[in-house]
Order: C-alpha cells, then structure tokens, then sequence
C-alpha cells in the first residue's frame, strides 16, 4: 500500500479548523484526536465538532478517540461519517462488538495500543480490524518526543500483519518527524499521524509532501 500522511489537528488553531485541514489539501487524512480527560489527561474535542469539520473538508477523516467506554461512543462517530474511527485496547470492554459496529455503520476500524500494551495478546483481532495503531508516545499531548523504544512493536505487528495475510493498515502516531518518520517506515508502518511536524511548519503543504516522500523512500528500503 502507498503511504499515506494524516495530519493532525491537535496542533492547529482551534479556532480556525476550516482553514488549517484546507492548508493540508493533499494529505490523505485528517486525524482528529478525541480526548475526554479520564482516558488520558486532556480535553479537546468530541462529536459535534467532528460533525462540523465533515462538512469542513472533503478529506476522509480518521477519529482516534482517548476516551474510556468507546463502547458506548464509537459507533455514534461512524454513524456521523468519520471514515475511519479507532478504539483503545485499555479502554474497550466489548472491542470486537464495538470494532464490528464501527465496519457495519460503514467506517474502517481501528485499534489502538499505549507504548506499553503488547501486539501479541492482540494478534487474533487483527481479523477484526483495518487498521492497527501503534502510538509512538504516551497519548494525550502534541509535540512529545518519539519512543524509540517502540520500533521493534512496530516490526512485529508488521509480521503478525504478513503472517496472516491481512491488509490491516499499520498507523504510528506521536513524535512523528523528519528525523523518525524513516525509522517507523522501515519497521513496517505505512500510515503516519504527524501533528506539531505538520502544523508547526511555515508551510504545512510542502511538510505533508515531503513527510510522504521520505516515508515512501524508507518504506522501499526496507521493503
Ligand atoms: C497524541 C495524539 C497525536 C498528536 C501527535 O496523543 O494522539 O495524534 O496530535 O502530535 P505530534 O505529531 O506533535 O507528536
Ligand atoms: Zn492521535
């Protein structure tokens, strides 16, 4: 699969939501980040601000929700028109039911894993999902230092993945740059969140493209 670039919005001006996705017209997705406060220590945005940023952009959106009981919220996020919705592992008490809600209300599922929840126990839902989400800091903040401890999760998700012969999307996600988005490709990633890398750049545009092709060029490498 090609690489794609999801920038998001976590580090955009809240304020001005419409016109920072149109700054990354060309980008494949834009992530947003949905954080309750309970989940982890932040707050940012829920529902209807999703809601408005659908009909803001024609770009697909990828809704990572921090949140405890997406049971009870996910399903609500496909059924509005997120194109892609992902759980947390440490959050869901039901995550098959949930993650087939999410397919059957037409969006890509996702799953998601803290720096410190192993692939392994995960391994047989892998059939359940279209994306599997490796986060490469400890959520709840923009603009935290990559863990490279991760790498070699990454790598083994990436065979769990082969191993089975599924097209589950592999997404990393926090303290993604032009310093570690190589390191990620190589292992086997082939979806990149990049929020402060994005957003904090002079020129968002030209940071998607040259994200993308520098992922592009590492994932070839190692491929
Ligand atoms: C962190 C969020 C990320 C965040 C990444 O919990 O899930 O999506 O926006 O920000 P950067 O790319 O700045 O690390
Ligand atoms: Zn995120």
């Amino acid at each position: 699969m090609a690489v794609q670039i999801a920038p998001s919005i976590l580090s955009a001006d809240f304020a001005r939501l419409a016109d920072e996705v149109a700054a990354v017209a060309d980008a494949d997705w834009i992530h947003v980040d949905v954080m309750d406060n309970h989940f982890v220590p932040n707050l940012t945005l829920g529902l209807p601000v999703v809601e408005a940023l659908l009909k803001a952009t024609p770009l697909p959106v990828d809704c990572h929700l921090m949140i405890e009981d997406p049971d009870r919220w996910a399903p609500g996020y496909a059924e509005a028109g997120a194109a892609s919705v992902t759980i947390h592992a440490e959050a869901a008490s039901a995550p098959i039911r949930t993650l087939r809600e999410i397919r059957s209300a037409g969006a890509r599922a996702g799953l998601a894993l803290n720096p410190g929840t192993a692939v392994e126990p995960y391994a047989d839902l892998l059939a359940e999902i279209d994306m599997l989400l490796v986060m490469t800091v400890e959520p709840g903040f923009g603009g935290q230092p990559f863990l490279d401890v991760v790498l070699p999760k990454i790598s083994r998700a990436r065979d769990l993945i082969k191993g089975r012969d599924l097209d589950v999307w592999l997404q990393v996600d926090g303290g993604v740059n032009t310093e570690t988005i190589e390191r990620c490709a190589e292992a086997g990633a082939d979806v990149f969140v990049a929020g402060s890398a994005v957003y904090s750049a002079d020129d968002p545009a030209e940071a998607v493209r040259s994200l993308r092709a520098q992922a592009t060029r590492a994932s070839r490498q190692g491929a």
